[in-house]
C-alpha cells in the first residue's frame, strides 16, 4: 500500500514502513521504538545477531548515539551509498546486536531525507526476507510482505546494489561489505586500495555470515541449467534472463534484484551463471553478489 510522507512518518513513531533510498528499499524503524525494532527482525526473519545500519538527514544527528563524528573526507560522499562503522553509545541493542560499534549512513533520496528530517534517525536493513534479493522497486516489498504492507513509494532504486561499508583500523580504511561504491572508485579518493575484508569464522560484520540474495532456484556455473543470467549483448542456447549489456556495469547493478527474482518468478530451477566480466570497479561488487546468490 503506497502512503504519504505525512502517513509514513506518523507511523515511525511505534510501527515500520517501507522507504526509498538509492541503493535499495529499506525497511526503517525508529531507533526508540523497541516495538518496532522487534516486530522488524521478527518480520524479515533475520537473525538478531545482525546489527542494523542508522540512517539519519544530518551528520549532526548523529552527534547523540555516537563517540564521535567521524574525522574524514569521505564524508563528502553523504548523501550517498557509504556506511561508516563507528564507536556506538547509548543505543538500544537491538540496533547494535551487543557490539560496540554502530553503522550509520545518509542516503541520498529526497523523499527519505525529508522523512528523516521529521522523524529522526531510522534503522532500514534491506526491504526483503532475509537470506532473499533485496528489494529495488515497490512491487518488490509487495511481493515479500503482502499489498496492505505501507509503502514510501521513491520509484526504482538508482544504484541497485547496497552502500559500501567501510571501518577504520590503524588510519586505514577497509570494505567489510562490498556495494554500490567500488574499491577501486574508493582508491581514487582515499589514496590507497582499501582492503576487503574476507569473512572469518567471526566476521567483522555479522551480516556476511547469513545466506543472501538467493533465489528458491540452484544457480550453478556449469550445465546442465534450464536458463541463464547473462547480458544482452551475447547469444546462449538457453533462455536469457536478461542482466543488461555486459558492457554497462551500472544497469547491471540497478538490475540485479530483480533478474534474480525473475528467476523465480519464471519458475526455473536450474541456472546458469554468466560470470564472464571484469573483475575491477563495480563489476567486483556484483560478482560477490552474484558468487553469494549462488551460496
Ligand atoms: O544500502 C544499504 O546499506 C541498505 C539501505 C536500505 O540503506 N541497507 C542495508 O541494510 O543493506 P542490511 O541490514 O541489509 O545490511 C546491513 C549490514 C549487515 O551485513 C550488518 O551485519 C552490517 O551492515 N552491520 C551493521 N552494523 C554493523 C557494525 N556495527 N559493524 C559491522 N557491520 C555492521
Ligand atoms: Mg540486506
Amino acid at each position: 500500500m503506497r502512503i504519504t510522507l505525512d502517513q509514513a512518518a506518523t507511523l515511525l513513531k511505534n510501527d515500520i514502513v517501507a522507504i526509498p533510498t538509492e541503493t535499495v528499499y529499506g525497511l526503517a524503524a525508529s531507533i526508540h521504538s523497541p516495538q518496532a525494532l522487534e516486530k522488524l527482525y521478527a518480520l524479515k526473519k533475520r537473525p538478531k545477531e545482525n546489527p542494523l545500519i542508522v540512517h539519519v538527514a544530518t551528520l549532526e544527528d548523529l552527534i547523540p548515539f555516537v563517540e564521535s563524528l567521524p574525522n574524514t573526507e569521505l564524508t563528502k560522499l553523504w548523501p550517498g551509498p557509504l556506511t561508516l562503522i563507528l564507536k556506538a553509545k547509548n543505543l538500544s541493542p537491538l540496533v547494535t546486536a551487543n557490539l560496540s560499534t554502530v553503522a550509520v549512513r545518509i542516503p541520498n533520496h529526497p523523499l527519505t531525507l525529508k522523512l528523516l528530517q521529521q522523524t529522526g534517525p531510522l534503522v532500514a536493513p534491506s526491504a526483503n526476507i532475509s537470506g532473499k534479493p533485496s528489494a529495488t522497486t515497490p512491487d518488490h516489498i509487495e511481493f515479500d510482505f503482502g499489498h496492505s504492507f505501507p509503502i514510501l513509494d521513491g520509484g526504482p532504486c538508482q544504484n541497485g546494489l547496497e552502500s559500501t561499508i567501510l571501518s577504520e583500523k590503524d588510519g586505514l580504511y577497509r570494505i567489510l561489505r562490498q556495494g554500490a561504491l567500488s574499491q577501486d572508485y574508493l582508491a581514487t579518493l582515499l589514496g590507497y586500495k582499501p582492503e576487503i575484508i574476507l569473512p572469518g569464522a567471526k566476521p567483522e560484520c555479522p551480516g556476511q555470515l547469513f545466506k543472501h540474495y538467493a533465489p528458491d532456484a540452484t544457480l550453478v556455473t556449469t550445465l546442465p541449467a534450464e536458463a541463464v543470467l547473462g547480458f544482452t549483448d551475447r547469444t546462449y542456447t538457453l533462455p536469457l534472463i536478461p542482466l543488461g549489456p555486459s558492457t554497462a556495469p551500472h544497469l547491471i547493478a540497478s538490475r540485479l534484484y530483480q533478474a534474480l527474482r525473475e528467476i523465480d518468478l519464471k519458475g526455473y530451477r536450474r541456472v546458469l551463471l554468466d560470470l564472464d566480466f571484469p573483475d575491477e570497479g563495480l563489476y567486483k561488487t556484483i560478482r560477490e553478489r552474484l558468487l553469494k546468490a549462488k551460496g
